[in-house]
């Protein structure tokens, strides 16, 4: 298929048609993710040894497998599109089409037996003449859970579904009655703010869950299963495919500040739209140092156990 053509149909694209066999990319990239799924699924029944990256940073041979099989179906699949892979793919770059490629993301929960992982992919298009630090428009996602068998799909201008059904963001008017998620980070982890954002999102919202797998809480979001997501440092393998799904389910993703997120942004902030102002305030006030509850210092904490044990001694 010529690149043009692609184009005009992305163009002329329904916003949320139903049909999914209208899906140029989707249907090639499902089989792929499947199968990779299913050599994760493999892999996480038998036990796999851990080597690291970074200090805690981990990989595994399952997440090298999936990559490697990945490239291998997307460049028959696909032989012109270009592939940039968590695992160090970096093939065909300088054409119309890219790949971001995360073969496992929830390597950490993998490694550790939680069953809490995915395969994530998502195409960019990007016109003749984007400088290399100019994002082009994400055209398709899939996300696969493989231990849940659920199937994360979408197309710009062509809606998203969860297992071939529509998939539609949360209807939660506000943080107040709100299932937000985050991240922490493995390397650079000392120099990370997040657990003030994390306090602040416990004391107003219904809570804060911390899965381990960026890609899976970005589904979840474009799922209504989450109301909101955010982390700092992602990689555009972490959130390529979730962005597009999100979008396409009707929700909103942005930077912290509320502006325009970009594949290298170093922080991403995602709703269902109706809480998003909300959050990017809280963001505001974050930074700002304003309006924000005190953690107890370990003394206090010390101190108030010490004056219950004595109270109840
Ligand atoms: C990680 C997961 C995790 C997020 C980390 C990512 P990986 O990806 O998405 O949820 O908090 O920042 O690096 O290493 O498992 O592919
Ligand atoms: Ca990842
Ligand atoms: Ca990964």
């Amino acid at each position: 298929m010529s690149g043009q053509n692609v184009e005009s149909q992305v163009s002329e694209a329904r916003p949320g048609a139903p049909n999914s066999s209208e899906f140029i990319w989707v249907p090639q990239a499902t089989a792929i993710a499947r199968e990779a799924g299913a050599r994760l699924r493999e892999f996480f029944s038998q036990g796999v040894a851990t080597e690291y990256k970074g200090d805690v940073d981990l990989v595994t041979v399952a997440d090298r497998t999936a990559e490697k099989l990945i490239r291998e179906r997307l460049s028959e699949a696909f032989p012109e599109h270009g592939i940039f892979g968590e695992e160090g793919t970096r093939d065909r770059l300088e054409g119309e089409f890219r790949w971001y490629v995360d073969p496992l993301d929830g390597t950490t929960n993998f490694a550790h037996g939680m069953p809490q992982f995915c395969v994530s992919m998502g195409l960019e298009q990007r016109s003749s003449g984007l400088a290399s630090d100019q994002d082009g428009t994400l055209v398709a996602a899939v996300i696969y859970d493989p231990l849940r068998d659920e199937l994360y799909a979408a197309e710009r201008g062509r809606g998203a579904r969860l297992n071939g059904r529509p998939m539609r963001v949360s209807s939660t008017p506000e943080l107040a009655v709100a299932l937000v998620a985050t991240g922490f980070p493995s390397k650079k982890r000392h120099e990370s703010p997040n657990i003030h954002f994390y306090h602040e999102f416990c004391l107003r919202s219904h809570g804060v869950r911390r899965a381990g797998s960026a890609a899976l809480d970005l589904a979840y979001v474009a799922a209504g299963r989450l109301d909101g997501f955010w982390e700092f440092n992602l990689n555009p393998w972490d959130t390529a495919a979730g962005i597009l799904l999100i979008e396409e389910a009707g929700g909103q993703v942005t930077e912290f500040s509320g502006g325009p997120f970009r594949l290298n942004s170093r922080e991403i902030l995602a709703s269902n739209g109706l809480i998003h102002s909300e959050l990017v305030g809280l963001f505001e006030d974050m930074f700002a140092g304003r309006n924000l509850a005190p953690i107890p210092t370990p003394q206090e904490f010390a101190a108030r156990r010490a004056a219950r044990t004595a109270k109840s001694g």
